[in-house]
Parts: C-alpha cells; structure tokens; sequence
C-alpha cells in the first residue's frame, strides 16, 4: 500500500475516526507520477490514469450499478439509492481494477467519481465534423471512453486529500488489502449466523413472546429474535427505554426468550427524544438540526458515544446481543427527513460530511456499550473503512434484482449486505420462497415482519418450504463462521462477485446476479417470477451443491424450483 498527500487534506475524514489503522507502506508499480492534481473553485481534482480495456468495481453498495468503468458516481448517503448514479445506503470512496490495483479516496464528502467518463472532452479548434442525426437516446448519449480518458475524482470544499493505493494479482487481493488496511473483517458468534425474525412492530410482550413459542415449537429454525420499534417507549424520535404499557415486564420478556434459546435484538436510530433520559447529556454534544424532534448527537466526540454507550450498556446486561441501527443515511426522496448537509457538528464536521461517517460512528458507539461482547447486528449507513464492524446493511428498497446485486458488489467495499424477506409485493408463495433462497445465501438471513403482524408464510401457505430452507441455512452455519474468521484473519470477503477471484476471465466482467458464498460455493439466484435463468461456471470442478452432480463450466440454462448453487471440488 502507498500513501500519497496532495495539497492540505481536510481535518474531518474517515481515516480520522478509525480505531484501528494498518499503515504499512510498501512500494506499488502503480504510475504515481502520472497522477494530477489541482485545487479548483469547488475543491480539489485529482485525475489517474484510466487504460479503456479496465474494469472498475466498488464504491460501496451501488445496489444499480455493478461495473463502474465508463460512468459517473457522486457517492452520496441516501436510503433511497434508485438511480445508478452513486447515491446509496453505503458509498465508499474506494475503487478496485481489474488491472490489479485499487484506490481509497479518503474523503467524507460527497465525491464525484468519473471512470473514463467524459473526461477526455476538452475544448478543442473545430474540425468541421458532421454527425449523422441519432434516432435514439441510447445513440445520443452513449458514453464514449477514448484513448485519452483518465479517472477523475472531484471533491468538493476540500484543498487537498490523501489516496491509498493498494495492489494485488486478483480484484479479491486488492479488496483484502484494503480490508486489512482498516483493521481487518469482523469476526461474528455462530448464533447470529443462523436466521433472525423481525417481529411485527406493534406487538405487545405476550405477542413476542407467543411468535417466539410459536417459531420454537413448530421447528423455525431461528435463531435471534428482533423487536421493532414499538418497544420503545418513543420511537421517532428514540427514548432507548422499554414501552411501559406494551412491555411492562422487559426482565421476563428477555428471560422467557433466552430460556427459548433465542438471542434478542433491539431497533433504534440515533435521534433521541426528549424525554430520553439521555437527552440532556446528548444535547451539548450534538448537531445544531434537529431531526422528527430529536437530537442528532455527534458519535464523533467520545463523550457523546460514552453518554450513549453507559445506557446501552443496561440494555446489553439485561441480556440484549444486537441492535438494528436505522435510519442513518438520510433520504433526499421520501419527505428529505434527515438533516441538512450545512448542519454544523460540534466535533468539526458539516452535514454533508456527517452523513458519510454516521453509521461507522453509530456503530462505534454500540460497539462501545457492547463492550466485547459479539455480535452481528444490523445498519442501514456504513462507509469508508467499514470491514471491522460486524452489521449487516438492509435496504427499504425491495426489488430482487437489486437484492441479488447487492450480495455481488458488496464483497468490493469492506460492507456486509443482508437481502432480507419481508411481506412479498406480489404476494405470492413463489415470490417469498425465491427471496428466501437468495437471503439464506447470503452473510445474514433475515425475516422482517416489521409491518406483518403474522409470520408471513402462513397467509402465502408455505410453512414447511420455510422450514426447509431455514434448515438449509443452518446448515452453513460453520461454513459461513469459517469464512467470517478469513475476513477477519485476511480481509477476504466471505461473499464476493466472480470477477473478484477470476479477474483474468473476461466472461466474469459483468455478472452482477451470481456469487462466489465463503470460500467454495458458487450461488446464481434466480430473480422473483422467473423459472430458471442462464449462469457462468469458471475454470475448476463445480458439482451441484444440493445432488453432487458433476456441472459444466461456461455458460448454461438450469431451470429450477431450487436455487442453483455449486460446489468446486479441487
Ligand atoms: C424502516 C426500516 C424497516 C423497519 C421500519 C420500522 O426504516 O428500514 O426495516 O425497521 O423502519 O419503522
């Protein structure tokens, strides 16, 4: 890994705020003297070499966009990323190449990234060229990567910044570099591998602990159980304290569901209400907006987490093991609910960069009242450097391709991505059960029926496919644990797109709905209302996962009920 100053770097960036930086300098054969630099109007401009045959992948959970290279991101937090243009639950200002490097941008700003993309369009005398008229918009506006292209990367108010180069012989080198970089993967308990069920939000105790008994009895494989908001006695804002009158008893409740054999855990999000017995040691420590009433505290000041973290703490002794962070990127789409990006932070920062650090600070702060105690809970905002925290992001957004694509691109940017199920759209048994099969596959397996107040496999009539694919994942239960201990160990990602191990095969390039699950599963889910689908095997001896059967490599059709899944064998 290389470091690299240009100009005077900002004060307030994610490098900053990482408690466990790896800074070990070696020499790279990346051309650094070919990077550029320069201040400009609206903050700094750094442009790298671009070769056109290159493919980029990264800049965290892009949910619509896979392969990078030919485009244009502005990595901006937001819970509702619908369009390919860098907005997401997650961005990460770090980039990985096919030609065997990668790139961390430390900024927490809103970055524009452009991959070859328009960059090579200066000014220049005419030609006298005449363009034949396009009849469609694809002609009109295709993006053309030229000779001269070059990586350009623009970050705004800043007058300098430091990039990290890291190189290795595969995409999945560079990202583990990178990992390791932050501190290394996280490493997670067996019993949050195994599936976890989001109760109803408006249950009472009783009604906890009846889904509880009744996942118990009837043979769910469950293994954590989540409350919603309605345990708390206010939810938007938070008090973090128990609902008196729907859970009078929390010490039972807690008591009734570990003697079950369930782990329990809390929703929250960090804007805190008034009537929070925390609220007035929060309040000098956080932003000058408030958001649905409540305070924004500033996790960047040790104090605020120390405030945070002491009352989580009782939460945590109580018998707590996980919490399901939301609401910390912020959405310009549904009613813009979060705070300004010109808020002013007491530990330094503005909106616009808080937005970008709040979820690693927030999961800092619970990590803090955690107190050693492991986890694998639940986030809906990382970053920059994000590998060390074991949260799983989730997503409102519930289209299943997207879902899919999220378990490939994830493993590009140290973040860990769960495509939960909930209630289905469509409503229908075929639809649950497919995204069942992807989330099972995946690094958390989780059932949210935070608006259903049944679990919702009795209504759609398919109680014993669930158990099935429930028993399946616990199945992967100790695959999956030996996987999270590579990450830990290497900075290997235990979920990672193809391209990621075969980044000499072309064919890999741009397959965005299948990937590689721990170190020797092959995983192709296929999308809501489709029968079967076309995959790629690459190089080595694939046998189906669920028969044995020898499978081809290349590309082939399967149509299934199942979900395809390969094992490679040497
Ligand atoms: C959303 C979250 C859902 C659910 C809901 C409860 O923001 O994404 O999973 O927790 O809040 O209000």
């Amino acid at each position: 890994m290389k470091k690299l100053t240009f100009g005077t770097p900002e004060a307030c960036t994610p490098t900053k705020y990482c408690k466990d930086l790896r800074l070990e300098e070696t020499d790279v054969s990346y051309p650094v003297h070919r990077i550029e630099f320069r201040l400009t109007s609206g903050g700094c401009l750094l442009k790298l070499p671009f070769d056109p045959g290159e493919h980029i992948y990264g800049l965290g959970l892009q949910l619509r966009a896979f392969d990078l290279s030919g485009k244009k991101f502005t990595l901006r937090p937001n819970a509702d990323p619908i369009t390919p243009t860098g907005d997401s639950h997650a961005p990460v200002p770090f980039f990985v190449s096919t030609a065997g490097y990668g790139v961390y941008v430390d900024t927490a700003r809103h970055a524009e990234f452009y991959f070859g993309a328009n960059t090579a369009l200066r000014k220049r005398t005419p030609t006298g060229e005449v363009k034949e008229v396009a009849t469609s918009t694809s002609e009109l506006y295709s993006s053309e990567v030229t000779e001269e292209a070059c990586i350009t990367v623009r970050i705004p108010a800043a007058k300098g910044v430091d990039i990290y180069i890291f190189e290795g012989n595969t995409v999945t080198d560079v990202v583990a570099k990178y990992n390791m970089f932050s501190g290394g993967g996280c490493e997670v308990p067996a019993w949050a591998l195994s599936a976890v069920y989001r109760c109803y939000g408006k249950y009472d105790q009783n009604e906890v602990t009846q889904m509880a008994r009744y996942l118990k009895e009837n043979g769910f494989a469950v293994g954590t159980v989540g409350l919603e908001p309605g345990w708390q006695s206010h939810a938007y804002p938070c008090t973090f304290c128990w609902n008196p009158e729907k859970f009078p008893e929390p010490q039972k409740l807690i008591r009734e569901l570990l003697d079950m054999g369930f782990r329990i855990s809390l929703w929250e999000h960090m804007f805190t209400h008034p009537a929070s017995p925390i609220y007035e040691k929060l309040f000098p420590y956080s932003a000058d907006h408030e958001v649905w009433k409540g305070l924004v505290p500033d996790f960047s000041i040790p104090e605020a987490r120390a405030v945070f973290a002491d009352h989580h703490k009782n939460l945590v002794e109580s018998g707590i093991d996980a919490f399901k962070l939301d609401e910390c990127d912020g959405s310009d789409v549904t009613g813009s609910w979060s705070y300004p990006n010109f808020t002013e932070f007491p530990g330094g920062m503005d909106g616009e960069q808080y937005h970008s650090m709040a979820g690693v600070l927030y999961m800092q702060a619970i990590l803090e009242a955690l107190d050693g105690r492991p986890t694998l809970s639940q986030v809906r905002n990382a970053g920059a450097l994000s590998a060390p925290y074991p949260f799983v992001l989730y997503s409102d957004l519930y289209d299943s391709r997207d879902f899919i694509r999220g378990c490939a691109v994830s493993g590009f940017s140290g973040i860990l991505w769960a495509p939960e199920v909930r209630d289905t759209v469509s409503r229908t048994k075929e639809e649950f059960i497919r995204r069942l099969q992807n989330n099972v596959f995946s690094v958390q397996c989780m059932i949210n029926s935070w608006y259903c107040k049944d679990a919702p496999w009795i209504e759609l009539g398919c109680s014993e496919d669930v158990k099935y694919w429930l028993n399946i994942r616990e199945s992967l239960v100790p695959m999956l644990k030996e996987a999270f201990e590579r990450y830990s160990r290497t900075g290997v990602p235990p979920v990672r797109a193809l391209v990621s191990d075969y980044s000499d095969d072309e064919n890999t390039y741009a397959i965005a709905d299948q990937y590689l699950f721990c170190e020797k599963l092959l995983v192709a889910p296929i999308e809501v209302g489709k029968k079967g689908r076309k995959l790629y095997l690459p190089r080595g001896r694939w046998v189906d996962f669920f028969t044995g059967e020898p499978a081809p490599n290349g590309w082939f059709e399967v149509e299934t009920d199942s979900i395809p899944v390969y094992r490679l064998t040497d």
